[in-house]
């Protein structure tokens, strides 16, 4: 049997399913949808997590996914495919070192991205992903809160200036996104005049100045039907150009420039992370478990899961 009727096997008997981020390699997205799981972006895989009925969750993503999913629902069985697959910006932001950061500005609501870990999760009032970070933020600034921001600094640059709100902002971000150049970015869009720019917020403001959307991955994906246009160039992670191809198969997308002129990788926007989960490990997760479960202490939870769902809560408000 190939390794893809194998897990399919294995999800069958052990009732599990599979969810995956848009990220992560193509045969992986495609399987999730085959057999009743799904792709999407955070705060969507968070919601499916929270209310699927299956005993046993494979998360194929990164660390914080799986954590979250373990959050918010204690009593499944969250495997991953590979543990050691985290974030840049979770790594960037050590529990302790958040902990001063916090008790510098006692007066700040603190507002954490999901691509945190649970420790740092528990010690915040709200937890947001990019596709409603925005409409938190607006709301807390509306009712006077002075924000704490963490830990991606591009992200909590452009809610500030979106929303006028008063914040503080941690200096983590993500090594992917880092990459994306402005100047090489605007030579594309001269090359391609016709092009609509898609941009995740975690990129720079040289490259989010140039988008003509910015927003989740399933905020890109979903533009590139909504907009008539032929040809896209997208500044995120590479991955998520497959569900791009598979939505629009006439359509052209570009990955926008991660080095100037002359070097020889134009793009190489792929998560070195979420690169980590593959078809063999996702098997591995289903049938070795002990190795690939997310075990968070009781307590972690409990902390953890109140800004969780206090995002989860808005989130039903504003019909996300
Ligand atoms: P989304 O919530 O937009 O899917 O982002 C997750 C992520 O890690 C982007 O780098
Ligand atoms: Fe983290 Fe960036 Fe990878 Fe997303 S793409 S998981 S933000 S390192």
């Amino acid at each position: 049997m190939d390794t893809i009727s194998l897990i399919k096997r294995e999800l069958k008997q052990q009732g599990a399913v599979l969810v995956a981020h848009y990220y992560v390699e193509p045969e992986i997205q495609d399987l999730a949808l085959e057999t009743g799981g799904m792709v999407g972006d955070s705060l969507e895989m968070a919601k499916f997590c929270k209310i699927h009925t299956a005993k046993t969750l494979l998360v194929a993503g990164v660390r914080f996914m799986g954590e979250t999913a373990k959050i918010l629902s204690p009593e499944k069985i969250v495997l991953m495919p590979n543990l050691q697959a985290t974030c840049s910006l979770d790594i960037g932001c050590p529990a302790d070192e958040f902990a001063k950061f916090r008790a510098q500005h006692p007066e700040c609501t603190v507002v954490v991205y999901a691509n945190t870990s649970a420790e740092i999760k528990a010690q915040s009032d709200w937890v947001v992903t990019s596709s409603i970070a925005k409409k938190i933020i607006t709301h807390l600034h509306a009712t006077g809160q002075k924000i704490l921001w963490a830990p991606d600094r591009h992200l909590g640059t452009y809610l500030k200036e979106k929303t006028g709100a008063d914040m503080v902002l941690w200096q983590g971000s993500c090594v992917v996104h880092d990459e994306f150049k402005g100047e090489e970015l605007a030579y594309t869009k001269q090359k391609y005049p016709n092009a609509l720019v898609l941009v995740h917020p975690e990129s720079p403001a040289e490259v989010v100045k140039h988008a003509d959307v910015v927003g989740s991955t399933s905020r890109l994906l979903s533009a590139v039907s909504e907009f008539s246009n032929d040809t896209f160039i997208v500044a995120t992670d590479q991955g998520i150009l497959h569900e791009m191809k598979k939505q629009e198969p006439t359509k052209t997308f570009i990955p926008a420039p991660t080095a100037g002129k002359g070097a020889t990788c134009k793009s190489c926007a792929f998560c070195p992370w979420m690169q980590m989960n593959s078809l063999e490990s996702c098997l591995e997760a289903l049938q070795y478990q002990s190795q690939h479960e997310i075990l968070l202490e009781p307590q972690l939870i409990e902390r953890a899961s109140k800004p969780i769902l206090n995002m989860l809560q808005f989130a039903q408000r504003v019909n996300l």
